[in-house]
């Protein structure tokens, strides 16, 4: 049995192409997708050849459980509709990769799709909340949704109006803390109305400064959610320190030459949450602990999704055209980072 895929084919080119359906691994179900997100890791991969050749694209999907696989111990049925995260343009499994009719996914880091969730809307999901799980939650520290808060302490979202800092504003602000958030002038009302109190232009030379005054100087905490944060996160950061998470490689240097006080950056890379070994530019080796954190952080996910208080961005269905075409062009959207405060999602 074949499907259509996107597949990697060298360095700076994709293809679509009609491949052999995943195998189903054992801890995998096999899926057939009805919507997928794009990510600018998808285009990254394929621009700065980062994988081989056959390696399927893309890595957030929404759509239906087709066959569980053994040793799978969520409960996942054929039929169950179902959204996350898969290792998408991965040299270490070929097969794996969202953009395809079939694909196969990790079921402990899936979920069973909330039904007040259409599977355009659940195509947002992926990278973003297991990006969230590692960023705000495990390298941060930030008590998660479920528990009890006790002091309400500022964190900075750096990039809040970028699909990963979309979920984290509501994700920080859900945990108590006060979150301030920076972007474009155009995504201020978007952001305040997630549940960022203030949110400052990231262009603006006194950001930093304006932020330290804000916040009295008692700004511990910030999250980067593009890699670009450094000097303002550090001329944000309160004087007497604070720690500092990137989710893209930040020079440490310059950090500590404005603010030497500053703990980090601390980088984070979402393929990690599978704990399974993979190779990038180098090799990363397998984490089980990130994969019993991700686990169980998608339930608290999905939880709130369901009770309505966790929203998805603001989601573009098809901007382009749909379908395997339309991936393309949406790809494209995000290399000339034409996306700004949402998520750009195609029907398959
Ligand atoms: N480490 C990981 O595991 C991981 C996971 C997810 C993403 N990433 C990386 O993180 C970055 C963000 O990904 P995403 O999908 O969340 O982003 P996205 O939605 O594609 O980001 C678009 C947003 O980026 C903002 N932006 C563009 N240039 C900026 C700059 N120089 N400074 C501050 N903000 C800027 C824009 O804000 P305005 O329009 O408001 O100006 C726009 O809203 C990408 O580089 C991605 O590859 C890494």
């Amino acid at each position: 049995m074949t499907t259509k895929a996107i597949v990697f084919v060298e360095k700076g080119k994709m293809a679509i192409q009609e491949v052999s359906v995943p195998k189903l691994r054992d801890g995998y179900v096999l899926v057939k997708v009805n919507a997928v997100g794009v990510n600018p890791t998808d285009w990254k991969h394929t621009d700065n050849g980062l994988t081989d050749p056959g390696s399927r694209v893309g890595c957030d999907y929404a759509g239906v459980v087709e066959a569980v696989g053994s040793k799978v111990t969520k409960p996942f049925k054929k039929g169950d509709r179902i959204s996350g995260v898969v290792h998408g343009s991965d040299r270490t499994q070929l097969e794996n990769g969202a953009f395809a009719n079939y694909i196969v996914a990790k079921a402990d880091v899936q979920i069973k799709t909330p039904d007040n969730i259409s599977d355009e809307e659940a195509a947002t999901l992926g990278i973003s909340i297991a990006t969230v799980g590692q960023g705000l939650y495990r390298t941060l520290g930030l008590p998660i949704p479920t528990e009890s808060t006790k002091d309400s302490e500022y964190i900075l979202i750096y990039g809040g109006s970028t699909a990963t800092g979309i979920f984290g504003i509501q994700f920080a602000k859900l945990s108590g803390l006060k979150v301030i958030a920076t972007a474009s002038p155009h995504n201020f009302d978007y952001l305040k109305s997630l549940g960022a109190e203030a949110v400052f232009d990231y262009k603006s030379p006194t950001a930093a400064e304006d932020i330290r005054k804000y916040t009295g100087n008692s700004l511990k905490l910030a999250w980067d959610c593009t890699g670009f944060g450094g000097p303002l996160v550090a001329g944000a950061l309160s004087s007497e320190g604070g720690k500092y998470a990137s989710i893209m490689p930040v020079n440490k240097e310059q950090v500590a030459a404005i603010n030497p006080k500053v703990d980090g950056p601390h980088v984070t890379l979402m393929y990690s949450i599978f704990g399974e070994r993979f190779v990038k530019a180098s090799e990363t080796p397998a984490k089980p602990e990130e994969l019993e954190f991700a686990k169980k952080f998608w339930e608290v996910a999905r939880q709130l999704l369901e009770e309505g208080k966790l929203k998805v961005p603001r989601t573009i269905v098809n901007r382009g055209g749909n379908g395997f075409e339309g991936i393309l062009k949406g790809l494209d959207e995000l290399r000339a980072n034409k996306v700004s405060g949402g998520k750009l999602v195609y029907t398959l």
